[in-house]
């Protein structure tokens, strides 16, 4: 067996995102050899633009396949087939393709990258824990309201760090291989419950307001979020949001340990300030 550092390089999709950079930090503290994929790389590695995919997968033996912007949207499925059989054609055989739970395209992506005869390993997620500090939650949290129509739907919101923990064991060691990890925390948590968890921890009066998803898609479009983006969000709540509402056993697989729990996730957020209101919300 090739020696993990005399490898080829693993292109990390989303580098600058919330797993591809965590998978990135892990990749790189093993002394493993690396590219970020990002559209301001170099090489830069654009979803939207086919031509700077080859020069991205330039002597790459693995790839982390973060899809943008979600890999619920139509469409997605035949661009992650077309770049996994672009990479195959370029000598990368390693891929490893983040998912989502719930979401027919998301299982269609994944059948897509399987028909490519790649050596996969699928890692299907449920709703990220960071979308609440390092995404569009984010600025609802700091301001003290959050505004969402998801009822009282339960979901295992999973940590970001326990899906980079997975993705780089699954990419440095052939066993993963052919398997398909469902990543949860231990525990249903509803979105009014998640808030009242990072209330708890700030020390903050943090609302969280149910809305309807009609109500919730004019206020979006008021504000000037595009179209497009309404619609992906809208459908996230209305279609996605509890159809999977049971934990799995994922991490313990993949990794042999318990996945985090919101509340430590929150207690460390929570320390790093970020959920302070900001001088702009305020
Ligand atoms: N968020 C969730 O709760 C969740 C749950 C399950 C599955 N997923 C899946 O996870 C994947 C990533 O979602 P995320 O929410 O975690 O996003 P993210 O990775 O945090 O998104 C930001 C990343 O996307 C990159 N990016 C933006 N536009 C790009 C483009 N045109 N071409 C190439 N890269 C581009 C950004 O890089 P630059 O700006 O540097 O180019 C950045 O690295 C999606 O496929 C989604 O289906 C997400």
């Amino acid at each position: 067996m090739t020696d993990l550092k005399d490898r080829k390089p693993i292109l990390v999709l989303g580098g600058t995102g919330k797993t591809g950079r965590r998978v990135l930090q892990r990749l790189r503290g093993r002394g493993l050899q690396t590219r970020a994929g990002s559209r301001f790389g170099d090489p830069p590695f654009d979803w939207g633009d086919e031509s700077t995919w080859r020069p991205a997968l330039q002597g790459v033996g693995s790839v982390y396949i973060s899809y943008y912007p979600d890999l619920a949207i139509p469409g997605a499925p035949e661009a992650v087939r077309a770049f996994a059989e672009t990479a195959l054609g370029e000598g990368a055989r390693r891929l490893v393709l983040l998912s989502g739970r719930g979401e027919e395209e998301a299982q269609r992506a994944e059948a897509a990258v399987q028909e490519t005869g790649a050596d996969l390993t699928i890692v299907r997620c449920a709703w990220f824990m960071q979308n609440f500090s390092e995404d569009y939650l984010l600025d609802a949290v700091r301001a003290g309201e959050v505004v969402l129509p998801a009822g009282d739907q339960r979901e295992p919101f999973v940590d970001a760090d326990d899906i980079a923990d997975v993705a780089v064991a699954a990419l440095t060691d052939d066993r993963h291989i052919g398997e398909l990890y469902e990543l949860t925390s231990p525990r249903l948590l509803t979105f009014r419950e998640a808030v009242g968890q990072i209330a708890q921890v700030t020390g903050r009066r943090i609302d969280y307001v149910a809305v309807s998803v009609e109500e919730y898609a004019a206020a979006a479009a008021e504000h000037g979020v595009p179209p497009e983006f309404v619609g992906f969000l809208t459908y996230l709540f209305k279609d996605v949001l509890g159809q999977s509402a049971y934990v799995s056993d994922g991490v313990q697989r993949a990794v042999g340990r318990q996945p985090r729990d919101f509340e430590d996730f929150a207690g460390d957020v929570a320390a790093t300030g970020v959920w302070e209101r900001s001088t702009l919300a305020a």
